[in-house]
């Protein structure tokens, strides 16, 4: 972690110190900073105020059980139903309050307010068709769609019947699709026939179909949600066999009511597969007492939420955000949680202050690729609306650049929201390292300390803790409440891919195991954590998380290619790009059409999201002595840095012709062609949206 990019002595040079408005920490829910001493006091039993904001079916009785570790369990023995806890306890004081905005994507249609009592009546009924398709406790449900109100309605059925859902990203290609449900061995499919991009009506269900086909065993059933209407006539999907529209499997079902079946704390919610080192995704299994635990005590502690609030995230379900701070925390919490299905910039780019003037929202969380857009879009689209319900604001997915910060504190927060930069995982569940908004000042640029109660720590590569403002690794060295259990049917690569670098395995101490998030960050004499990005094999683009060996392989898939590398290169809006490095094989020219193949095998293979910024063909890829390839030296081409020593390699002169032919190939709009927008969507915001998150 020595090396470090100029931006980043930048972002960190620029920190300065923010103290929250008064008025914000006289209503936040925490203002006491007691917390993080009466949590490392108490902990674990610090969780039990976790454990408190929902209601268990039976109480548990241990809050950690960590004799076994690294597979930690949390309130052993108690139950509950996630389902129950989102909307069946909020009916009687909150019945008629509204649980979730949607906002569909065309302006002159008609928008969907869902109350807790409609939501909780629309759930029962998809649960009890679910069950009559066959759908029992503990099978796996896959649901691939976009950001329409049956994505959650679908959610929370299967929460209360006890069969964990898989959310694949709708952005996700049909292979994506495929590979997803074959390793869970998923035999339930819901999908929507599509959604609307920038006006257009896009075609889902046959990408879904095309994911169908690559599935490798039989699939029971397929429920198609019809949020095209007669749009959807232009691409000619009927429904075929063993597929079932979802309006009428709810209209055969109406008034039904299913009772939440009672989940042990510790049984699966749901499955999210994420990208990894490896080319296979990894399945991170969440479970129904600590995950859901931990998105509600961060929603009420981070993001301020109340139960009159009316809050907005950005993000799309089909990620982890949208999963903990769409859908989980705020309706644990009983609150108002907004859903907008299209893109920040139709039909203007002012919809998403828009939204927040007419819905008079509290908070909004978002991604710092978001922002930077909105930066460079100006002032003038925010400067139109009232902003002023706004009352917190939040970032996750990604560092923030102190510039982007401040913009977002002055032009969106008027100077009197707080911002809370949140750093957390797909695998972590829920918030983990940022500041508790009511108690802690802001340092833009660094996410803050380790919230109470939880261990983030930024060590070298012993596991010795580093000096304050060195660089290092951040690991958390404690287990807490939301954390992943194990990665689905692969206890052992959980154990290689998180545990073994700081833990020594052949221990039964909890304090001998340490989680490592694959995140390197530095620590400032406060405790604030300032978070530099993966140290694995793993790009950040928009804040969206993609495997380097995923996309490789979808490279040398093309015929005519022979090898490839793929780092992360610094974008001035998304953070990071895809930057592609290719070996063409003896005999084949490289050409625009072989660029053409590249991109398309990258777009079926993952989706358009993942397609390379630039490819650059070369003759061969700089190489040490034992046959690894030098990827910083590729990340400092794509960049235009300068470049270090060089001579360790096999085969140093081959940097300096990469280094030509990039240059050439960055710039010359000749080699590179005109890009094919595409068929799904395309653009800075693709695939879905203000989901950048
Ligand atoms: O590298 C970190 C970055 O996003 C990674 C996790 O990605 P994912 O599992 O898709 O979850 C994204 C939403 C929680 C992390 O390993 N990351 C996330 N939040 C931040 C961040 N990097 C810096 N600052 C953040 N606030």
């Amino acid at each position: 972690m020595s090396e470090e990019s100029p931006e980043l002595e930048a972002r960190l040079a620029e920190q300065d110190e923010l103290e929250p408005a008064e008025s914000f920490a006289e209503q936040a829910n925490v203002s006491d900073p007691e917390i993080y001493d009466e949590f490392e006091n108490e902990w674990p039993d610090c969780w039990r105020q976790a454990a408190d904001l929902l209601d268990w079916e039976t109480d548990y009785e241990q809050v950690l059980d960590d004799s076994n570790p690294p597979f930690y369990e949390w309130f052993t023995g108690g139950s509950l139903n996630a389902s129950a806890n989102c909307l069946d306890r909020h009916l009687s004081a909150r019945g008629d309050e509204a649980a979730i905005e949607w906002i569909g994507e065309p302006v002159d249609e008609d928008n969907r307010t869902y109350s807790y009592e409609e939501l909780h009546r629309e759930v029962n009924e998809f649960a009890a068709g679910l069950r009559e398709m066959g759908v029992e406790e503990d099978d796996v449900v896959t649901m691939y769609m976009p950001m329409v109100p049956e994505l959650p309605i679908a959610m929370l059925a299967c929460a209360r019947i006890g069969a964990p859902h898989s959310v694949v990203f709708a952005g996700f290609s049909a292979d994506a699709l495929a590979t997803r449900m074959n390793a869970a061995d998923s035999e339930y499919l819901v999908v929507a026939d599509g959604y609307y991009r920038r006006g257009e009506p896009l075609d889902h269900l046959g990408k879904a179909n095309e994911g169908l086909s690559g599935v490798n065993h039989e699939v029971a059933a397929t429920v198609v949600v019809d949020r095209l209407g007669p749009n959807n006539d232009d691409f000619g999907h009927g429904l075929t066999d063993n597929q079932y529209d979802y309006d009428a499997v709810v209209a055969g079902h109406s008034g039904a009511v299913v009772e939440p079946v009672d989940r042990d704390a510790e049984d699966m919610l749901f499955l999210m597969y994420t990208s990894g080192t490896t080319g296979q995704p990894k399945g991170v299994k969440h479970t129904t007492g600590g995950y859901l635990s931990w998105t509600a005590w961060t929603s009420q502690s981070v993001l301020d939420i109340k139960p009159d609030d009316t809050y907005f995230c950005s993000a799309d379900i089909g990620w982890i955000t949208g999963h903990s701070y769409i859908v989980y925390g705020p309706l644990a919490l009983g609150t108002t949680s907004i859903m907008y299905e299209g893109t920040p910039d139709h039909p203007e780019r002012d919809r998403l202050w828009e939204i927040v003037e007419d819905y008079g929202a509290n908070q909004l969380y978002t991604a710092p690729t978001a922002i930077r857009a909105f930066m460079k879009w100006g002032t003038e689209y925010p400067d139109d609306h009232d902003l002023s319900s706004l009352r917190l604001l939040g970032t996750v997915g990604e560092p923030i650049n102190p510039r982007a910060w401040q913009w977002y504190h002055q032009h969106i927060g008027d100077e009197e929201c707080p911002i809370v930069d949140t750093w957390w995982q797909t695998e972590t569940g829920g918030m983990m390292v940022t500041t508790l908004p009511g108690t802690k000042n802001m340092k833009p640029g660094s996410a803050g300390p380790s919230l109470p109660g939880v261990d983030a720590m930024v060590v070298d590569e012993s596991g010795e803790p580093v000096g304050a403002g060195e660089a290092g690794y951040l690991t958390v060295e404690k287990p807490w409440p939301g954390m992943l259990r194990t990665l689905y049917r692969n206890d052992e690569r959980f154990i290689e891919e998180y545990w073994e670098e700081y833990s020594d395995t052949d221990s039964d101490d909890p304090d001998d195991w340490v989680y490592f998030p694959e995140d390197g960050a530095k620590v400032d004499e406060d405790g604030y954590i300032t978070v530099l990005g993966r140290v694995d094999d793993v790009i950040n683009v928009s804040g969206h998380r993609l495997g380097t060996m995923e996309i490789e392989s979808a490279i040398v898939d093309v015929e005519g290619v022979a090898e490839s590398a793929v780092v992360g290169g610094n974008h001035e809006i998304k953070g990071e790009a895809v930057y592609a490095y290719a070996i063409t094989e003896d005999g084949q020219e490289p050409s625009d059409s072989l660029r053409s193949q590249i991109e398309s095998s990258v777009q079926d293979a993952i989706g358009p999201i993942a397609r390379p910024e630039r490819i650059v063909f070369s003759p061969d890829l700089p190489k040490t002595r034992s046959g690894k390839i030098m990827r910083r030296l590729l990340e400092n081409i794509a960049d235009g840095d300068k470049l270090g020593d060089t001579s360790t390699l096999r085969n140093p002169d081959i940097v300096q012709e990469i280094q030509q032919e990039a240059t050439g190939d960055w710039s010359a709009e000749r080699v590179s062609p005109p890009r094919q927008p595409h068929r799904y969507c395309d653009n800075l915001f693709c695939p879905p949206a203000v989901s950048i998150i």
